[in-house]
C-alpha cells in the first residue's frame, strides 16, 4: 500500500493518531487514506501501551511509529509524558491529532498546543453515556438505540462540539460484545468520513456547533 506524502509538491492534511489498543478505528482510516477516499496522510502513531495491536497495524503499512510511556498516573499523562506526545506530534507537522481508542485523558498543555485540532471517537451518542464501555452503559440502560459520536476534545471528559453522530439499534438479545461490535463497525464508516469532511474544510466549528459547509454532509 502506497503512502504519498506530497501530492503535486503541496503538502497533505496529515494526521497524527494515539490509540491503546486494536486499532480498527486506525486501520479504517488508513485504508480510506490509501485508497485515496480522503484527502490525508497519517504522519506518525503513537501508543501508550507498547505492545499495542494499533502500533503492529501501523508498521505494516510502513508507518512511523512510537511507544511513549504515560509515566506515573492510571486515568492520564504525567508532565514528561505529555510534553513528548506533544514534542513527537509536532515533529511530524501533524494538522489535526485523531484519537482512535486511546484510553487517557488529555487535557491542559496537551489541548494548548493543539487548540481545536484533537477529535475523538466514542462509542455512544453524546452526551449520553460519557465514559468507559459506553456499549455497556446503553445496554445495562435499556435504551433502543445508541451509537457513536465523532467529537472535538475539551477539557472535560467526552464533552467537546459533536462533530458528527450514527444511530446504532438495540436489538433484542445482544450482549455488550455484540451491542459492541455493531457500533464498531459503524466507528469504521463515521471516522474516516468526518476526517475527510475536516480535511477538505467542510466543516467548521463555532463555539459548540460544528457548520457544515453549504451542500457538505456525511
Ligand atoms: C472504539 O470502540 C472507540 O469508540 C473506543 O475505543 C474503541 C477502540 O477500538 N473509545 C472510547 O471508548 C473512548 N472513550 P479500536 O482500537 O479497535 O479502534
Amino acid at each position: 500500500m502506497a503512502y504519498e506524502v506530497r501530492v503535486n509538491g503541496q503538502r497533505k492534511y496529515r494526521l497524527g493518531v494515539l490509540g491503546s489498543g486494536k486499532g480498527s478505528n486506525f486501520v479504517a482510516i488508513a485504508d480510506a487514506c490509501a485508497s485515496g477516499g480522503i484527502p490525508v496522510e497519517i504522519g506518525v502513531v503513537l501508543s501508550d501501551v507498547a505492545d499495542a495491536p494499533i502500533l503492529d497495524r501501523a508498521r505494516e503499512r510502513g508507518l512511523p511509529t512510537q511507544h511513549i510511556s504515560p509515566g506515573q498516573f492510571r486515568t492520564k499523562l504525567d508532565e514528561t509524558a505529555e510534553q513528548a506526545y506533544i514534542a513527537a506530534l509536532q515533529k511530524a507537522e501533524v494538522d489535526l491529532v485523531v484519537l482512535a481508542g486511546f484510553m487517557r485523558i488529555l487535557k491542559g498543555e496537551f489541548l494548548r498546543a493543539f487548540a481545536h485540532k484533537v477529535v475523538n471517537i466514542h462509542p455512544s451518542l453524546l452526551p449520553s453515556f460519557p465514559g468507559l464501555e459506553a456499549w455497556k452503559q446503553a445496554l445495562d440502560y435499556g435504551v433502543k438505540v445508541t451509537g457513536c459520536t465523532v467529537h472535538f476534545v475539551d477539557q472535560g471528559v467526552d464533552t467537546g462540539p459533536i462533530l458528527a453522530q450514527q444511530t446504532v439499534p438495540v436489538l433484542t438479545g445482544d450482549t455488550a460484545a455484540s451491542l459492541h461490535a455493531r457500533i464498531q463497525e459503524a466507528e469504521r464508516v463515521l471516522y474516516p468520513a468526518a476526517i475527510g469532511a475536516l480535511a477538505r474544510g467542510e466543516v467548521v466549528i463555532q463555539g459548540r456547533q460544528t457548520v457544515w459547509q453549504k451542500g457538505a454532509s456525511i
